[in-house]
């Protein structure tokens, strides 16, 4: 399905905290995709992820400033954990997971085609934290599916079945379901 760019309130685009991959690229030019799920919505357009500092993402981020964050959906849920697996930086874990390179419009890093949202980012802040680093990062462009695009601008999280994770360390999936009002 087409998607429509974005380029206002991108943080909304990952609303409710589904698990991301995120697509970066390693030096010998090969596509990295790492799965993440520890990270928050800081404003409209940062956010800030929990991202161990041994991953091929961090080393990606740090190097080239640039990232594109793919959100996952029920069907994708496999994927996602084929990009958590720990595989050289020589090989591509897009294609284990069967998944698709396509260019993005801001930065060099491709986004994932069968992912319906995908946010092109660029690196602005860090602080260390343990094993990881919150990295801070500026939202600058953004794809979405359109009939996932919500009456506000963002993200429509029930409709699209993005998975949240509920589970540790094993990884549990969840979809969120029964928006409601309070009044
Ligand atoms: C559902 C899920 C969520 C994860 N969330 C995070 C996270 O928030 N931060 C992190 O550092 N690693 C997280 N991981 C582990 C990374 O995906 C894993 O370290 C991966 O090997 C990183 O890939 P890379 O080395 O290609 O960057 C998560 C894994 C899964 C399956």
């Amino acid at each position: 399905m087409a998607k429509k760019y974005l380029t206002r309130g991108l943080s909304r685009l990952v609303r409710g905290k589904p698990v991301i991959i995120i697509t970066t690229l390693h030096q010998s030019g090969l596509v990295n995709a790492g799965t993440f799920g520890a990270y928050t919505n800081l404003s409209a357009t940062e956010i800030g992820l929990a991202i161990g500092r041994p991953s091929h993402t961090y080393q990606n981020i740090k190097r080239t400033g640039e990232l594109v964050i793919n959100v996952v959906t029920r069907p994708l849920a496999l994927a996602a954990e084929i990009c958590a697996e720990e595989i050289p930086a020589t090989e591509s874990e897009l294609d284990k997971a069967g998944l698709h390179p396509e260019p993005a419009r801001m930065v060099k890093v491709p986004l994932i085609r069968e992912c319906p949202v995908n946010i092109e980012a660029r690196f602005l802040k860090e602080m260390e934290i343990g094993y990881h680093n919150l990295v801070v990062v500026r939202c600058l462009a953004g794809h979405i599916e359109e009939d996932l695009l919500s009456e506000d601008g963002g993200l429509d999280v029930v409709k699209a079945e993005a998975v949240v994770n509920i589970g540790y360390p094993r990884p549990l999936y969840a979809v969120l379901a029964n928006p409601f009002l309070a009044r």
